[in-house]
């Protein structure tokens, strides 16, 4: 499986080399490491525990660092195993500057799954490392913000003026259907921003950690988690929140398919549900049921009403 993500961070490279190489942090701030021991010259020890699906399953091996060039790149080779199988990885870490004051952090790699692992589905590996890797950029960024690294110049500005790494940002996004700036930390996450400062709370917080899906929201026309998305990692993007479905006073079909249906008690679940239904009805036309919960099982409903959800996306498939 392709291993693949990019992040910008407000720091320098030398700031964020200074993190990933400081190892108690790095054991901090990975997700599910509880152990990470330096055994030799850039080789470790790890246990991670992982959930993968409905199972948790506890990673023990190896890791080492190789190609080592400082505060630009790394090669991680991750060899662990596991009751439900094992995973041989090698991952290139780059860190190149976009900015004086801004990084960009990427990884580009391959993974091999063996075992019970291996039968998992590419979908369901994928989502687990998407969710790891966006995990450890939430981290990151909170660490680099907490951490009192000294001020940087940005070269580019001949007044000699000071930025600060803590700055606010400025993003610029596309929300259902209209431009809107709106000015954020480092550190906001997504759904804050869209329920706190956009005013937009159809957008529910269930969990927090990305298991629930009552944040989920379209973004470039993909069903996201909005909880362990950063704002600014939605510069520049178009998104979609339950508050942009109607048009003109007219009901979405998915609206439609949840009325109809009675695809809601409650409804705190109900906008997630939507709009990782219109993610999978873009994808495929007519799904059948066992696509259909298949789809969304990221999504929980305390009031546990799966079955007219499902016929609730089915009435929409219909009408789309
Ligand atoms: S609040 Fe985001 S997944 Fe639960
Ligand atoms: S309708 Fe209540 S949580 Fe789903």
């Amino acid at each position: 499986m392709e291993l693949k993500g990019r992040e910008i961070f407000e720091a320098t490279p030398s700031q964020i080399w200074s993190i990933l190489m400081d190892i108690p942090t790095l054991a901090r701030i990975t997700p599910g490491v509880s152990r990470l021991e330096e055994i030799g010259d850039n080789e470790f020890d790890a246990i991670a525990d992982v959930k993968i699906g409905p199972v948790r399953a506890s990673f023990k091996g190896k890791l080492n660092l190789t190609d080592l060039i400082e505060s630009k790149q790394f090669n991680l080779n991750v060899k662990q195993n596991s009751k439900i199988g094992n995973v041989d990885a090698k991952v290139g870490l780059r860190l190149s500057p976009t900015s004086a004051t801004h990084t960009e952090l990427s990884f580009d790699g391959k993974a091999n799954f063996s075992g019970t692992l291996a039968s998992k589905g590419a979908r369901v590996l994928s989502g687990v490392v998407s969710s790891l890797s966006k995990q450890f950029f939430k981290e990151l960024a909170i660490e680099i913000e907490n951490r009192d690294f000294p001020e940087v110049i940005a070269e580019s500005d001949n007044s000699n003026h000071r930025k600060h790494t803590n700055m606010s940002h400025e993003i610029n996004i596309n929300l259902n259907g209209k431009d809107v700036s709106v000015s954020v930390e480092a550190r906001d996450l997504l759904a804050d921003v869209l329920r706190d400062k956009l005013r937009l709370t159809g957008t529910h917080i269930g969990c927090d950690t990305s298991s629930c899906g009552a944040c989920t929201i379209l973004m470039d026309g993909m069903a996201v988690k909005s909880c362990t998305l950063l704002a600014v990692q939605a510069d520049g993007s178009s998104l979609t929140t339950v508050e942009g479905l109607a048009k003109d006073g007219e009901l979405h079909p998915i609206q439609t398919g949840f009325k109809e249906e009675h695809g809601l008690q409650c409804g705190f679940c109900t906008p997630g549900m939507m709009l990782t239904a219109i993610d999978l009805l873009k994808r495929n036309s007519n799904p059948d049921e066992h696509q259909i919960r298949e789809a969304l099982e990221g999504n929980f409903c305390r009031c546990t009403g799966y079955h007219n959800i499902v016929k609730a996306v089915q009435h929409a498939a219909s009408l789309m």
